[in-house]
């Protein structure tokens, strides 16, 4: 067994001698090699994250290190948006980052499901509110804090015009949605979870929308319940629908997988799950970025999602909830902000959302949120979500032609629009020598791994899949290039058996 694909880090400077032997060699002063078994994704070692300072990876076209190089962004490479073909084509240019190289290769980058990029307009709210206002909120009188209070309330408005809430107050800023899924485990399940009472979930969720609810039935004997896939690989909404009864108190559920890119249809589920008396959680993480989420007609109770995949910053996200059970909850975190009077043996604590923002909140990453959506709204959400659609089904196709590939989730058809990502494994070849290489090689960046679902991929019977995932700002020249370094180094590795 060939040991390059074996991915312990010990067995890596072996393959990286090999591999430059191999390239210097080629076919020439090396005999042909012998054919070597590859081990299926499935039995293949469980990925260990590693530093960038861990890898390096020779290869035979190029000398390479993981660290960037020539990569200074580079404004004047990026492409005219004058007379553009398409959104990506007109959008690149607000996002700098893109315009770099990589390992010696056009940076292609399609990891957007993990984190998006960020335009200058957002770099620059960042950069106005260091530069011009940078104050504490709500407790200063003087005009920074003012001005920083007025800016920071702006956003959480925003948020709640972009998701339609009927009321800015339903909006509550957290670290994440990791952080927002917490809050409600902790303060509405905690106060509303007995024993016997059941969470219900599917297989694909994210750890974050498990986990939390894990440590809180583990506390108070309530039970977890998952609903499988289908045969058209996405969540048996059917089986859902019949699992739900008196006894089910939450259903738990994304919007958009991150690793199958189907669409769930929360209208639905909110009204099977309010009808036998249940609430509900949107995990909007993948949808929010990428399609108009309307929490008043999806009738959601929660939903969450995070800045950093909708062109804002890292470190904040939002929980929205009805105001009627927010205003029913207790608090999450205790601290300054929260509370309302604090005695020396209790405390009374704020109204919504100010009961769930204990301390100094990320007031310059909700700023940078805020001119995110105004960049996102001035695109226009439909216009983003059609030309993922079409994006999206143009990386399924392409993606088909790669001998041996098997693609996650359902087909793209009339009824089913896959969201654009594609998760998927080629045979024999581990998703992460296969994301190594077309980075090192081709300066295309894709996820490899489990993508916090390691549920959904036992239940596939893999360990890991290679992920693409897409945003306005790529094009179809991006998935044709993606698709050339695929095919390069599915051959690469098929060259050693
Ligand atoms: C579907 C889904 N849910 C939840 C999360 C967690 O988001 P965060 O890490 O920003 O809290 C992610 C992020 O990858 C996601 O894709």
């Amino acid at each position: 067994m060939y040991p390059f694909l074996q991915f312990h880090d010990r067995l890596r400077p072996c393959a990286i001698i090999f591999s430059v032997i191999r390239g210097l060699a080629m076919e020439v002063l090396l005999p042909k090699l012998p054919s070597f078994k590859f081990p299926s994704p499935t039995h293949c070692c469980s990925i260990t994250s590693r530093s960038s300072a861990d890898i390096r990876f020779v290869g035979v076209r190029r000398i390479a290190s993981l660290s960037v190089s020539a990569s200074s962004v580079n404004e004047a490479v990026a492409e005219a948006a004058v007379g553009s073909p398409s959104l990506g084509h007109s959008t690149r240019p607000h996002f700098p980052i893109l315009h770099q190289e990589v390992n010696g290769s056009k940076l292609i980058y399609l990891d957007s499901a993990a984190t998006s990029q960020k335009p200058t307009t957002v770099l620059k709210a960042l950069q106005n509110y260091y530069e011009g206002y940078n104050s504490n909120v709500h407790r200063g009188i003087h005009f920074l804090s003012a001005k920083a209070t007025d800016e920071y309330e702006s956003a959480r408005r925003k948020v709640a015009s972009f998701i339609n809430a009927s009321d800015s107050r339903e909006i509550v800023f957290t670290k994440n949605a990791s952080e927002a899924i917490n809050l409600v485990a902790y303060s509405w399940g905690l106060s509303n979870l007995k024993p016997e009472d059941e969470i219900i979930l599917t297989v694909a969720e994210h750890h974050s929308a498990i986990v939390p609810w894990q440590l809180v039935a583990q506390k108070v004997g309530a039970v977890l319940k998952f609903v499988d896939l289908n045969q058209d690989e996405m969540p048996d909404i059917e089986k859902l629908k019949e699992r739900l009864s008196r006894k089910t108190k939450i259903v738990v559920v994304h919007h958009v997988s991150n690793v199958l890119a189907s669409v769930l249809p929360i209208r639905d589920i909110a009204q099977w799950a309010h009808d036998v008396g249940a609430k509900v959680l949107v995990d909007a993480c993948q949808s929010v970025p990428h399609m108009i989420v309307d929490v008043q007609r999806l009738n959601a109770d929660f939903l969450v999602a995070s800045s950093h995949k909708m062109c804002g910053p890292t470190g904040i996200g939002f929980l929205y909830g009805k105001i009627d059970l927010l205003s029913t909850m207790p608090p999450f975190l205790g601290g300054g902000e929260m509370i309302s009077d604090v005695y020396l043996d209790h405390s009374t604590y704020a109204e919504p959302p100010s009961r769930f923002e204990a301390g100094t909140p990320a007031i310059g990453e909700a700023i940078g949120l805020g001119a995110a959506i105004d960049y996102l709204s001035g695109i226009g959400m439909q216009t983003i979500h059609d030309y993922e659609v079409d994006l999206g089904r143009y990386l399924y196709e392409r993606l088909l032609s790669v001998p041996n590939i098997r693609i996650y989730g359902p087909p793209p058809s009339e009824e089913v629009q896959r969201a654009a990502l594609c998760s998927f494994n080629v045979e024999n070849l581990h998703p992460t020598d296969l994301a190594t290489f077309l980075d090192q090689q081709h300066g295309v960046a894709i996820r490899s791994g489990h993508h916090c679902a390691q549920p959904l991929h036992r239940y596939l019977g893999v360990n890991s899949s290679a992920r693409a995932s897409l945003y306005f700002y790529n094009t179809k020249e991006d998935v044709d290039n993606f698709i050339h370094a695929l095919n390069d180094t599915v051959s690469f590795f098929n060259s050693f058996k």
